[in-house]
């Protein structure tokens, strides 16, 4: 008798996190996914998290989302099982997920825009079962999957899967930020810490760091954040303005997803700048063409590519991104909702990024 069996449990089914619309969430069994195509492979998930843009979905902002779909598009895990034209990973390998599945050959994808790649892009949690389970179906494995090295720290490896990625490409990169920048960002979130860490890397002068969390802003400020302002009272673009002589900033990145924090871009952002979108919005925002028509500014939006994935591995692995201080909570898989409970209440609970652990079956 094998061990599942032992323990009652069916080798074919597996414990998920489910959503089924607007606010409602589940922890339940669901079939263990199995390969579809020949170039899927199928991961037994050992480390997951929770994303923003998950509290997104559960607020009815991402309205493709059908009812029934196991959420999560961050993870750490082992291959189980690959189809017949996988060629780089094998049954056993350690492994890294990203959030983007990308065929590597259609018009997007040679361009380097794998988020609209016509077969793939963001598929998991979204389009189809994610990671928030204990196995998950892995679209084009061969570039949707990364080796991890035997030992690799998992906590930090799976913030590669989504925020470090969109801190860099939707944040820094769209930013343009570049040598003795006055860089504001808007949300303290991980994806916010994502991109200030990332911001880092091209030498701003100054990172202004908004958010209506002190326990936020406080750990923005111990990852190098030189000003932080609290938006509680509604006048961050006021104080940013008087941190800037009036001035402005070089680069304003929304990292919230809401008008609001919109606006603080659009009211900051300097002549010349730029104001980098990350946020996932879910309502429109009004666009202040009136005030920034002559402002000669760029205007940038962007669904993660996770083309610099590679990149930021090495840089992880090396040790010159330390991204584990993201990590503020831990819970096991059949503590899920808990996380989310935790997560959703940041402020209160002091969270910042949340793991989510899946123990190696008995
Ligand atoms: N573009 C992409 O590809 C992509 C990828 C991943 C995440 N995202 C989005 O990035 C955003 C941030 O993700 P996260 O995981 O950090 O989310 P999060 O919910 O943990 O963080 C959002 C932060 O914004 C702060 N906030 C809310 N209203 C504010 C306001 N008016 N002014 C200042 N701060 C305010 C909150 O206090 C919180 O700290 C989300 O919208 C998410 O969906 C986009
Ligand atoms: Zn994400
Ligand atoms: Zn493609």
């Amino acid at each position: 008798m094998n061990s599942s069996a032992r323990h009652g449990k069916d080798r074919n089914s597996m414990k998920a996190l489910v959503f089924h619309g607007c606010g409602k969430l589940t922890f339940e069994n669901r079939p263990k996914p199995k390969l579809v195509q020949s170039t899927d492979a199928i991961v037994r998930i050992t480390t997951t998290s929770i994303c923003g843009t998950d509290l997104h979905i559960l607020k009815g902002d991402v309205p493709g989302i059908t009812g029934g779909r196991i959420l999560g598009h961050e993870g750490i895990g082992v291959v189980e099982e690959v189809g017949a034209d996988v060629a780089d990973f094998r049954a056993g390998d350690k492994v890294l997920i990203s959030l983007i599945s990308s065929c590597g050959r259609c018009s997007f994808c040679r361009k380097g825009m794998y988020s609209h790649c016509i077969a793939g892009g963001w598929q998991l949690g979204n389009r189809i079962d994610g990671t928030q389970a204990e196995y998950v179906r892995i679209p084009f494995a061969d570039t949707g999957l990364y080796h991890l090295q035997t030992g690799a720290d998992e906590e930090a490896a799976v913030m590669l899967s989504c925020i470090l990625p969109t801190g860099l490409e939707c944040g820094a990169l769209n930013g343009h930020v570049t040598p003795g920048d006055v860089v504001a960002i808007v949300g303290a979130g991980p994806v916010g810490l994502a991109a200030l860490l990332t911001a880092q890397l091209y030498s701003p002068a100054e990172t202004i760091m908004i958010d209506l969390d002190d326990n936020r802003l406080d750990a923005a400020r111990s990852f190098g954040a030189t000003k932080t302002v609290n938006s509680s009272d509604g006048k961050a673009a006021q104080r940013v303005m008087e941190l800037t002589r009036n001035a402005g900033v070089n680069v304003a990145v929304e990292a919230v997803g809401l008008p609001a924090a919109f606006d603080i871009c659009q009211a900051i952002v300097a002549p010349g700048g730029h104001i980098s979108n990350v946020g996932v919005h879910g309502k429109p925002v009004e666009l202040r063409l009136d005030k920034l028509w002559s402002a000669n500014i760029t205007l940038t939006t962007r669904l993660v590519d996770a083309g610099t994935t590679p990149m930021l591995l090495k840089m992880v692995q090396s040790g010159l991104l330390d991204a584990k201080k993201l990590v503020s909570h831990r819970f096991e898989l059949a503590g899920i909702l808990k996380a989310y409970d935790t997560f959703a209440n940041a402020a209160k609970e002091h969270a910042i990024k949340v793991i989510i652990r899946n123990a190696a079956p008995s």
